[in-house]
């Protein structure tokens, strides 16, 4: 029996020195000292040993789970390092190692200078409203007293939806103030931005699709002096303080009278250049006083109130706030453009 005991000390052991890791060891206690495992098996036969014998083989017996509890321990102790290292090693993070850029991208330069306008005319009191791409001939021409026979009409001009000319792409953002006025009483200052749309052909300077920013204001007492004083603040600011606007009488048929607005060029400061075709003044914008008609028609008394309008194009804002000298280049998502704003 004590050489039962001994081989299972030996068996014990080895199995212990090679058990890789927790699980196995865990499973060698169960085995040799468990319940049911070998060492109580052995035991369970002392019964028939005689009173001489007995506690030699229990000594044995004693020493032998001794030693198996100490391997056990010992190999633990040995595998739990291993095991803590590993995860050490695999779990290693190199904070000095260069991360991996987030491309989180930028504001397109027709976003950057749409802000900054914002900034401007919110800071002045108006408010941003805004209205359909696809509009009711109605709003975009009727009620604008643009007359039937106006260019503007023409298939070759614009963009129809509806066969019978009632429903097109909007050609300029003024329906909103129709929509506006029609919803709201004075006082109304409000600027629209958006996207509008002509039969154009694409070129450096123009696209069927481009944005404008409208904007109105309707009160009592509005005259032109408010809307020079206004659109001259507005230019200043988005240009610089030593900006010379010009505004040339014009026609448009809801604004009475109309004006349109040049900036002296940046460039060649008036002598003529390039940018400015040799003009000295660079065009920007369309302006006047809203006409009575329209007033009227959108219920407000135009003896009561005065309101002025202007339509900004917000390409050709942007292409001279960054110097761009081709409108395309605005269209054409080409990073190597995009990413220089
Ligand atoms: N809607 C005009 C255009 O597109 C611009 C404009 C707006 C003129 C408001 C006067 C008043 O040319």
């Amino acid at each position: 029996m004590k050489e039962t005991l001994e081989k299972l000390r030996a068996a014990a052991l080895t199995a212990i020195a090679d058990a890789p890791g927790a699980k196995r060891l865990e499973e060698l206690r169960v085995k040799y000292l468990g319940k049911k495992g070998e060492l109580t098996a052995i035991l369970k036969q002392m019964g028939g040993l005689s009173a001489e014998e007995r506690p030699v083989i229990g000594q044995a017996a004693n020493s032998v789970r001794e030693s198996i509890e100490q391997a056990l321990e010992a190999r633990g102790a040995v595998v739990e390092a291993d095991a803590l290292e590993r995860r050490l090693r695999d779990e290693e993070l190199d904070v000095t190692v260069p991360g991996t850029e987030a491309c989180i991208g930028r504001r397109h330069p027709i976003s950057i200078v749409l802000d900054e306008a914002k900034d401007i005319f919110v800071g002045m009191g108006f408010s941003i409203a805004e209205g359909p791409e696809v509009e009711l001939s109605v709003y975009d021409f009727d009620r604008l007293n643009i007359p039937q026979s106006h260019t503007v009409r023409e298939w070759s001009d614009t963009f129809y939806v509806a066969e019978d000319e009632s429903v097109h792409l909007r050609c300029q953002t003024s329906p909103v103030q129709v929509r506006y006025m029609e919803a709201h009483s004075p006082p109304i200052r409000i600027i629209s931005p958006g996207r509008v749309y002509r039969k154009d052909e694409i070129d450096a300077t123009h696209s069927p699709m481009f944005h404008q920013i409208e904007g109105l204001a309707v009160d009592r007492g509005i005259t032109m002096g408010d809307l020079k004083g206004t659109l001259n603040a507005v230019l200043q600011r988005l240009y610089g303080a030593d900006t010379k606007t010009r505004f040339r009488p014009h026609h448009f048929p809801f604004t009475e009278p109309s004006c349109e607005v040049d900036v002296q060029c940046f460039v060649c400061s008036g002598a003529g250049c390039r940018t400015c075709k040799g003009e000295g003044w660079i065009e920007l914008l369309g302006a006047g006083m809203v006409h009575p008609k329209v007033l009227s028609g959108c219920g407000i008394d135009p003896e009561e109130y005065s309101g002025f309008a202007f339509g900004l194009g917000l390409e050709r804002m942007t292409m001279l706030r960054f110097g761009i000298d081709d409108m395309r280049l605005l269209f054409e998502n080409d990073m190597r453009f995009l990413g220089q704003f």
